[in-house]
């Protein structure tokens, strides 16, 4: 492809032409112009370099073997991609089929429509702030995105979000586990009152958007228990989580203890690191209970031979870079002054301790000193006041220390200068 020459402004200006203003910017109001990318390097067009901490696709920017890979795609890697996945201990012994698609969303579509086949129900209990993806089904299921839309479906119940910093049950509950699954049952409880019957729980194995929460150990067998008792199955969405992002894990539901198994695994984003791939993974029982329908399942370029040879190769890289003890390391460095898993972190911004007020205009003001110091990170969380460090999992030891000293310089001098942000702190 030809290089593009056009200066920053004409580009805008043939976006703003060209592009739905609903496919937003990051940095409206001064956005950068990325032309090349490698590994967690960013350039723009006058070659400046920022470091890249927002990334949804965890295993770095443009990965030469990935690209190689698809030029050597060849028919057999289809049967070899979900074997390599299920490879990955402890991949569940009972999620043994596998679906490829095209994109994460593809991939939470299908995972209802499996829940809905398998149980005969429709309804889902989500998480309060999640995101699961854009198609109009997804949608419905994202309390982040329908609360500005049409709002909630009568088939769609939201639990509150696991957080024991923010949420009714914190750090100082004897049993937030416990506490957040009565939530969930709750909610159900309360669906079936009304006559409604429960399909699926879905969660992200680590809610993001919701502010990069860590939900305490053990609640997911906890809200598995209350899901099947109402006749519907759990879905663990690990499309942002997934593939040893987490660093101790391979995948983030093992932080709920040993004993936990979603009965379906939706993977995206790092499954191709760039690439359009998508799996669910789920047991026996519910992809009978979908064949049996008679329908078969087509999607034109779903897990097609160039896009599993693109996965085999993220999933070669990332064994023989050692990606996964990586991101514990370099997390774990990070995790003394941060909190948060491996690389997916999340620094909550407040405005004083005992109310734990979310220090929203700072923690934007921030996101923009640091852009100004190049360094790309986003906010999220109800309060947008959480800063999302989700950096790939390439992110070394050395841009981990520039980073925190370039986030530490701009607090200091917010202190000095900025009145509102006097009492800032970051919350360790
Ligand atoms: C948790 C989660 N699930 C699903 C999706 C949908 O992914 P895609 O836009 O690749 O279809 C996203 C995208 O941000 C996501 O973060």
């Amino acid at each position: 492809m030809a290089a593009d020459r056009r200066s920053k402004a004409d580009t805008l200006a043939l976006r703003q032409r060209l592009i739905s203003s609903s496919c937003r910017l990051f940095f409206p109001e001064d956005p950068v112009k990325i032309v090349r990318a490698q590994g967690q390097y960013m350039y723009d067009e006058q070659g400046a370099e920022y470091i890249d901490c927002i990334n949804n696709v965890a295993h770095g920017q443009y990965h030469t073997s990935g690209w190689q890979a698809s030029l050597k795609g060849n028919p057999g890697v289809h049967r070899k991609s979900g074997r390599r996945i299920s490879s990955r201990k402890p991949c569940p012994r009972n999620i043994l089929f596998f679906f490829f698609l095209d994109s994460s969303s593809e991939a939470n579509d299908l995972a209802l429509r499996l829940a809905r086949h398998y149980t005969g129900h429709q309804d889902v209990v989500v998480l309060d702030h999640a995101y699961h993806g854009h198609l109009s089904s997804l949608i419905d299921i994202s309390p982040y995105k329908f609360r500005n839309l049409d709002g909630q479906k009568e088939w769609v119940h939201v639990a509150p979000l696991p957080d024991t910093y923010r949420g009714p049950y914190r750090e100082d509950h004897p049993n937030p586990a416990v506490a957040y699954a009565n939530e969930v049952k709750r909610v159900v409880s309360s669906a079936q009152e009304k006559g409604r019957k429960i399909a699926a729980f879905f969660a992200e194995s680590l809610p993001s958007v919701g502010g990069q929460i860590i939900p305490p150990a053990g609640y997911f067998s906890q809200v598995a228990e209350h899901i099947h008792k109402a006749g519907g199955v759990f879905v663990a969405d690990e499309i942002q989580v997934g593939f040893g992002r987490v660093g101790k894990h391979f995948w983030a539901f093992q932080l709920q203890g040993k004993d936990f198994v979603p009965d379906i695994v939706t993977m995206g984003k790092s499954i191709g690191n760039g690439h359009p791939v998508a799996c669910v993974a789920t047991t026996q029982p519910v992809a009978r209970a979908f064949e049996a329908t008679g329908v078969e399942y087509f999607n034109t370029f779903g897990g097609s031979p160039v896009s599993c040879a693109v996965g085999l190769a993220v999933l070669n890289v990332l064994e023989k870079e050692q990606l996964q003890a990586h991101a514990t390391s370099v997390g774990s460095f990070l995790m003394e002054l941060l909190r948060g898993v491996g690389l997916f972190i999340g620094v909550d911004l407040i405005k004083d301790e005992a109310t734990r007020t979310p220090a929203t205009e700072e923690a934007a003001y921030l996101v923009s000193r640091l852009k100004e110091n190049y360094v790309l990170l986003s906010t999220d969380g109800p309060g947008r006041n959480i800063l999302k460090f989700k950096p790939p999992m390439c992110f070394s030891l050395d841009n981990a220390r520039q980073v925190v000293a370039k986030l530490d310089a701009i607090l200091t001098d917010m202190e000095e200068k900025v009145r509102s942000c006097q009492t800032l702190r970051l919350q360790l």
